[in-house]
């Protein structure tokens, strides 16, 4: 059995050989022989294709073990490293499908596109949950809601492992998932990247914790740690975090890993650790496993065991469960080297791209339509049947519509904070929003493109050119002046279209880990534009369209939401501001042509928001789901009301909800229900309109009186319905009563006796839900 070799070889390890075990290196230009022969190392990051093989030999024939290497890298939504891998839509874009089906597709694709390369582990996925969006992770996020994140989460592992649970052998053409950034490191001051934030035991309770739970549960193999603190103790070395929640009240047994320098840090950076030696002992205390990229561990971690200042037998539990990780994976057996054919066969395949694509169109979100769309590209004559008649003409424009590079997003091997892979991914597998109208559109009708702004200039830090680690701190970027040649060209253009196009966001230089953001305003000439096309639209009466491909929500000009939209109101309105709005986080390769697919309706949108849209970044944070406060918490000079809510999103027909019952599952004779019994709720949904469609139904429950304040309504469930017109079917829902938890002054989850109100319907938002209750005893 496995727990006999792992004593075996326990017992034959030298301290050196144990520490060096727990060690996770760079491997990029470092010495890969020094890692190996002479530190022991057990597990390397970021390796280039070549090295990968190499290391492998080297563990081979000049180890005294052979003690395989686990091998990650962070293949985020894709492969991001490796040219011609399939990148899907970022986290963020995939959770607008409120789909885990299509989520686990992708996971898995990128587990076959992972495997073949030699590469054992990607880290991912994210649970945080996005608060301040100015955060520069917030794309890597599924947005802002525990249960969303859990359902999709617990997807994505199911994915990339293969659907193996918690300790079971890995299949070959699967990778170990790691949940991260274990936990509340989303929680930061003004969206600053791992700043410290005021983390209490019940606000991790309340949110940031459970999504971590269910992923826990569903057997993901590794958990990683953040940056921040909780309660003043850093994560790393937190008991309560690591041992007490994850270990003891989860029974977790999976591996463990710091973030990158986690408890370097701890000494040169925070100063919480005198030196490397009690940092050693006190991250092994707490219970990491792996100490990814902290080459002074080693001598550290070696000298607190010979001083008596750690007990070996901690550092024995500790490699125990890594060498469990590396048997889960069957590599003292087969290394799982690179694999040429594979590699020929599954990446960037076909199927691949065919899986990418209906993620895609699923993660794109209607967030208006005027009635300008769908739009008939076919020529005005063809409409109405009278033999071909003039061609319609397309206008594409702005500084998104065209670019491959910001439509993937970060974590695309080509972003500026990664850049190290030098050839990026192939121009011709991207399509963009230009190509995905000229292939879908380019027999029918002329489809134009003007650039029109620029959104960023690149300078360099005036704080300096290196971090206080050595590292090259990257350009800064600042909103580029407005280019009146550019924007004459763009509004030439969309004066001649008979649709206007608008392709608005942000850049990967401005996004990602180190790149938050003070504001969520498009930088650059992008409103001047948008204001513009706005003013052709209004004078000509010509649809236009502002397609947002961004990482994270962006406050839209009032020339788009109106000034009811600045205000107040809201921003579905078809009476507010100019045109429809689409939204496409990062949708990937394919995204181009999804965005294309749904503007001349051969898609229809079935998209909803994971996440709240502001009107202005003042509101930050603004989540759907915020405890409930006093005087209408809210500013004096702007109302609270977000632009769109979370789960809104609309599709081209339309759907009605019958009203919600109640059918079963209380087992006390007077009809209220015990904690252990699940609450059965049906609605009728009706497809009211002239196509066929999606509709996302999205149950909350919400506690009418608490005993602690409270939000008044969360997420529990949601299911994903496609109706043909005129269509009803009725929309079941299991609502476990032990789910309708809210959390006392001591952390405790706790189900309070009293009135629930269940809420059924499209959005968040009240007035879109209907209303049923129910009593607890
Ligand atoms: O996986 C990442 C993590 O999300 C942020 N810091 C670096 C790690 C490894 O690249």
């Amino acid at each position: 059995p496995v727990s006999e070799r792992i004593a075996d070889l326990l017992g034959r390890m030298t301290l050196e050989e144990k520490v060096g075990q727990m060690m996770q290196l760079d491997a990029r230009g470092g010495d890969l022989d020094d890692l190996i022969v002479g530190r022991h190392v057990g597990s390397i990051l970021h390796t280039s294709p070549e090295d990968l093989p190499r290391a492998v030999e080297t563990v081979n024939t000049r180890t005294r073990l052979h003690i395989p290497l686990v091998i990650g890298d962070d293949c985020i939504h894709g492969y991001s490293f490796w040219p011609g891998a399939t990148i899907f839509p970022s986290q963020l874009g995939m959770a607008v499908s409120w789909d885990p089906e299509a989520v686990e597709a992708a996971g898995h694709a990128t587990a076959e596109e992972v495997s073949c390369t030699g590469v054992h582990w990607t880290f991912s996925p994210v649970l945080c949950i996005a608060r301040d969006t100015r955060w520069g992770r917030v794309d890597e996020t599924f947005g802002e809601d525990p249960t969303l994140i859990g359902e999709l989460a617990s997807a994505m592992v199911r994915g990339y492992q293969g659907g193996a649970k918690a300790g079971e052998p890995l299949p070959k053409d699967a990778i170990l998932a790691c949940a991260k950034h274990f936990a509340g490191y989303s929680e930061t001051q003004g969206g600053r990247d791992a700043s410290e934030a005021d983390l209490s035991h019940r606000k991790l309770e309340s949110w940031f914790l459970p999504p971590f739970e269910r992923v826990a549960k569903e057997g993901c193999g590794t958990f990683m740690l953040g940056y921040e603190s909780i309660e003043g103790v850093p994560v790393t070395f937190n008991k309560w975090l690591l041992t007490d929640k994850l270990r003891g009240a989860w029974k977790y047994d999976g591996t463990l890993i710091t973030d990158w320098d986690n408890v370097g840090r701890s000494v040169w950076e925070q100063h919480v650790k005198p030196d490397y030696v009690h940092a050693a002992a006190d991250a092994v205390r707490a219970g990491n496993d792996l100490v990814m990229t902290t080459p002074r561990f080693y001598d550290g971690a070696i000298e607190a065991v010979r001083t008596g200042l750690l007990d070996e037998s901690l550092i024995d539990e500790a490699v125990a469960r890594i060498l469990a990780l590396k048997f889960r994976l069957g590599l003292f057996e087969d290394p799982r080297l690179p694999d040429a054919a594979r590699i020929k066969a599954v990446i960037g395949s076909a199927e691949h791209r065919r899986v990418n694509l209906e993620l895609a169109r699923e993660s794109v979100a209607l967030l208006r339509n005027d009635g300008g769309l769908p739009f008939d590209a076919r020529p005005v004559a063809a409409v109405a049947g009278t033999g071909s008649g003039a061609r319609k003409r397309i206008a594409v424009v702005g500084p998104l519509a065209d670019d491959a590079q910001n439509q993937l997003g970060d974590w695309a091997g080509n972003s500026g904070q990664v850049g190290w892979m030098p050839d990026g991914h192939p121009r011709d597998m991207i399509t963009t929003v230009l190509d995905g109208f000229r292939k879908i559109a380019g027999d029918a009708c002329e489809v134009t493109y003007a650039r029109g702004a620029d959104v960023i200039d690149l300078v360099p830090d005036p704080e300096g050119e290196f971090y206080p680690d050595g590292q090259p701190r990257p350009k800064i970027g600042v909103s580029a002046p407005v280019d009146r040649a550019l924007l004459d060209e763009a509004v030439a253009a969309a004066r001649e279209a008979d649709l206007i196009v608008a392709v608005v966001g942000d850049v990967v230089q401005l996004v990602g880990e180190t790149c938050s953001t003070a504001t969520l305003e498009l930088l650059g000439g992008q409103n001047a534009l948008l204001d513009a096309i706005a003013a052709v639209s209004r004078e000509t009466g010509k649809p236009m369209v502002t397609v947002l491909v961004s990482s994270k929500p962006q406050v839209l000009p009032r020339s788009i939401v109106g000034d009811s939209g600045v205000l107040a109101g809201r921003c579905n309105d078809p009476a507010a501001g100019a045109g429809s709005i689409l939204w496409a986080p990062n949708p990937g390769m394919e995204g181009g042509r999804a965005i294309a697919e749904i503007i001349l309706g051969e898609v229809n949108p079935s998209g909803r928001l994971p996440i709240t849209f502001p009107r202005h970044a003042g509101q930050l944070p603004v989540y759907y789901n915020q405890i409930r406060g006093q005087h209408g918490d809210r500013y004096a000079d702007l109302t609270q009301d977000p632009a769109f809510a979370f789960g809104e999103g609309e599709g081209y027909t339309t759907f009605a909800y019958g009203e919600p019952t109640i059918v079963g599952g209380a087992s006390n004779a007077d009809g209220t229900f015990a904690r252990s019994d699940t609450v059965h709720a049906e609605i009728a949904l009706t497809n009211t309109g002239r196509r066929a469609g999606t509709e996302v139904v999205q149950a909350y429950v919400g506690d009418i009186v608490t005993s602690y304040s409270w939000t008044d309504r969360e997420l529990k469930a949601f299911r994903r319905v496609t109706l043909e017109p005129g269509e009803t079917a009725t929309v079941a829902f299991d609502i476990p009563v032990a789910d309708c938890t809210i959390v006392d002054a001591d952390a405790n989850r706790i189900v309070e006796p009293g009135e629930f109100e269940l809420l059924i319907g499209h959005s968040s938002r009240r007035t879109d839900l209907k209303r049923v209750t129910f009593t607890v005893a």
